[in-house]
């Protein structure tokens, strides 16, 4: 699958590709922003649920060459849905620093609300800590609206907590 920009391309993964997501969890979340790390375990587990699906956005060889002398991984980001009730959910979404603003995570998305959309879902929903303006902005950018606020969910480093916000988006 083309992601497009960039030598960017997007393919589906499974539980066997868990080691590899949690590590690239871990760098995207090592803020607190948003919770805890997930690990491999909890991540393959998830994967094997029924309706469950993920995609990997991989650079492709030419711009790995390219990053090599910075030890960019090949792997540019990730995102973890699932399809329950006729909604689909993001349950994780993350892009490796050195591949940020080149439309991964916007692919992604996309990737997975033509998914869900496929498979009969109505809507799409997100959770995102209050104070991501990251995630906030690509949110926005692709269409979701705001319809919660869950305040003190995300516990953060430091013994503090920070609200989620809940975004939705119809799926056509
Ligand atoms: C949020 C995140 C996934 C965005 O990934 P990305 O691949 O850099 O995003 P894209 O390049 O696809 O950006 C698409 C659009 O989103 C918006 N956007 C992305 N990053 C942004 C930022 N830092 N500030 C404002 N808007 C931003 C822009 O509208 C952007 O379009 P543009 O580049 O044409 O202006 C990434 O910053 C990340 O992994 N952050 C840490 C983990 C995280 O917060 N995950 C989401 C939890 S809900």
């Amino acid at each position: 699958m083309n992601a497009g920009r960039r030598g960017i391309v997007l393919c589906e993964a499974g539980p066997l590709d868990a080691r590899v997501i949690a590590e690239l969890h871990l760098q995207c979340f090592a803020d607190g922003l948003g919770g805890a790390a997930w690990g491999a375990a909890s991540i393959a587990k998830v994967l094997s649920l029924p309706g469950s699906y993920a995609y990997l956005a991989v650079v492709a060889p030419e711009k790995a060459a390219v990053r090599a002398a910075a030890a960019t991984p090949a792997l540019a980001g990730f995102l973890l849905a699932h399809i329950l009730a006729g909604e689909s959910e993001i349950l994780s979404l993350g892009v490796a620093t050195a591949w940020r603003r080149h439309g991964a995570a916007r692919a992604l998305l996309r990737a997975a609300m033509e998914r869900a959309g496929r498979a009969g879902a109505a809507r799409t929903l997100l959770e995102v800590a209050e104070g991501n303006m990251a995630a906030r902005g690509l949110y926005a950018a692709e269409g979701f609206a705001l319809v919660k606020r869950w305040p003190r969910y995300y516990r953060q480093p430091g013994g503090t907590a920070a609200a989620a916000l809940v975004f939705a988006r119809d799926l056509p």
